[in-house]
């Protein structure tokens, strides 16, 4: 397989792959798909679509729209996606990376997005590949929703910033690799989550409960996930002042 290319989005047609690769990665209903009328309103309001193509095939996207907060503009990423036989390879890494130079590029110094905390994979791929930081605890964000990878569960979310900058974000864009943080305190992921998810099991709302309460104390308390490990037992957030 040859590695996809990246490049920037801003034609309909484009955008439709965008929506139908998004409904099979999230397998949400059409109610919950973003249309792509708005990937064409975040290319042409300053925020950016970026596409990976193999050949004529959509590999993976991103989405994000211009956001502002305290006065400053950043970048809300609110979509990452690449498709099921083109992961593992290191694409969703590039994609982000892309997006990173162009952010630079036009100034943005921070991109943020949301994520499952509960995700062992996506805890792992934010804060221990792209060096991304999470404070911000976000109960039931969306309302419930219909992708399955929810399982029905309230759609608890982390806030991901990516200080585009950062000693630790700018030794992940040479190649380095994030360096391990000193942790103070940690807060684990069981490995069993998505077999309780899937299978309706009761604790799978016990343990996101439980989560949940950890990060939120932590975070009143000044701390923040500045790292992610994982192994054979689950993933486990480490935190840390910054
Ligand atoms: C998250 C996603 C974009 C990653 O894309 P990708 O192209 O597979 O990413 P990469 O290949 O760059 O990196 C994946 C890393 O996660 C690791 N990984 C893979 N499966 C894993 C798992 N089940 N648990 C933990 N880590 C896992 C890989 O080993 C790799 O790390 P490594 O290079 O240290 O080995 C992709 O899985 C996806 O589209 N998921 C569904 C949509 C989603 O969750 N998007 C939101 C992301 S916040």
């Amino acid at each position: 397989m040859t590695s996809p290319v990246i490049r920037p989005l801003t034609e309909v047609e484009e955008f439709e792959e965008c929506v139908a690769l998004q409904g099979s990665v999230w397998g949400f209903a059409d109610r919950d798909l973003v249309p792509r009328r708005m990937f064409s309103v975040a290319h042409k309001i300053g925020g950016q679509v970026l596409g990976a193509w193999s050949g004529a095939t959509l590999a993976g996207f991103t989405l994000a729209i211009p956001g502002l907060r305290d006065g400053r503009v950043y970048w809300h990423s609110h979509m990452l996606a690449v498709a099921g036989e083109f992961r593992n390879l290191g694409l969703g890494r590039r994609l982000k990376l892309y997006q990173r130079d162009e952010a630079l590029a036009r100034g943005i110094e921070l991109i943020e997005w949301t994520f499952d905390p509960l995700e062992i994979m996506n805890g792992y791929f934010n804060l221990g590949l792209l060096g991304a930081v999470a404070r911000r605890y976000l109960p039931n964000f969306y309302g419930l929703t219909s992708s399955a990878l929810q399982a029905g569960l309230p759609t608890d979310r982390l806030s991901a910033e990516w200080w585009l900058r950062s000693p630790t974000v700018e030794a992940v864009a040479t190649g380095a690799g994030a360096p391990a943080p000193v942790a103070k305190a940690t807060v684990m992921v069981p490995a069993e989550i998505h077999a309780w998810k899937n299978a309706g099991d009761a604790r799978a709302l016990s343990t996101q409960s439980a989560i949940r309460r950890e990060l939120t104390d932590a975070f009143a308390g000044g701390m923040a996930a500045i790292g992610y490990r994982r192994d054979d037992h689950g993933g486990y957030f480490l935190l840390g002042n910054l």
